[in-house]
């Protein structure tokens, strides 16, 4: 996969080179190039922002920057072969930044990546593009951030680990809070390890039974009270039917 960064902050990227995407990219899976905004300004001071129409307080990303490095971007990876990016625009007024968002992403041969400061991006650059390519403007979260760049840390993290090979062991998706399959709609419970005592603290005796069954209950029973304690919003909106008897009588 190609991820494509543009930032007045380049240096903000630097995690990029640690850890898990690191890694990614040290095996030549990932293939990320970050870049200057400043680099397709023309002005003796760089400018990349100006003051909003209408008023208003904070300053506005001016248009034509982003659109010179989003066309030069765009032509360099067709050059090497790419048909279309995907256009992610990190804003807090974005639709939310979600699990299964980051698997629609983790498909995508190439993402370019628009990180905002100040106010936000002129809308014509996201009218622009949202005509020639799929653009998607995401929320990390209901706060906000003082640009972009945070969220494309986050979002690149959450899709690098689903890419084949990338996490040591696939099975460690398997019960992702927010994964699809047996554990759908619940949070990840409690884990331990050795020592089996720690503090006058012991693990949980079933997790040592060697009953696979009772394993399996126990997560699910501590998936469940986890959910219903930190989010009951989670359980109101899950299907019925993915809630067993046991469940309801917790
Ligand atoms: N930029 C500022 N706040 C943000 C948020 N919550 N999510 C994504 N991008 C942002």
């Amino acid at each position: 996969m190609r991820l494509d960064v543009v930032t007045i902050f380049p240096e903000y990227l630097e995690p990029l080179n640690v850890s898990l995407v690191g890694k990614a990219r040290a095996r030549g899976q990932l293939d990320v190039r970050v870049h200057d905004l400043r680099g397709w300004t023309h002005d003796r001071h760089n400018t990349v922002d100006d003051t909003p129409y209408g008023g208003g307080p904070g300053m506005v990303m001016k248009p034509e920057p982003w659109g010179e490095a989003l066309d030069s971007i765009m032509a360099s990876g067709e050059a090497e072969g790419l048909v279309k990016p995907t256009l992610i625009v990190p804003t807090p007024s974005g639709r939310p930044f979600t699990q299964a968002l980051a698997v629609e992403l983790a498909e995508r041969p190439w993402l370019v990546f628009a990180p905002a400061r100040y106010e936000g991006i002129d809308r014509r650059v996201i009218e622009e593009y949202g005509e020639r390519l799929e653009v998607h403007e995401v929320s990390i979260g209901d706060y906000v951030l003082a640009g972009g760049e945070a969220a494309v840390l986050v979002i690149t993290e959450a899709v690098a680990r689903l890419l084949p090979g990338v996490l040591g062991n696939a099975e460690s998706h398997r019960d992702d809070s927010f994964a699809p399959g047996t554990m759908a709609d619940l949070l990840e419970g409690p884990v331990y390890t050795k020592p089996p005592e720690w503090r006058g603290r012991p693990i949980p005796e079933v997790l040592i039974s060697g009953h696979h069954g009772k394993v399996a209950r126990w997560r699910r029973d501590e998936a469940f009270r986890r959910t219903s304690e930190n989010r009951p919003d989670l359980i109101e909106r899950c299907d019925p039917a993915t809630l067993d008897k046991h469940d309801r009588a917790l």
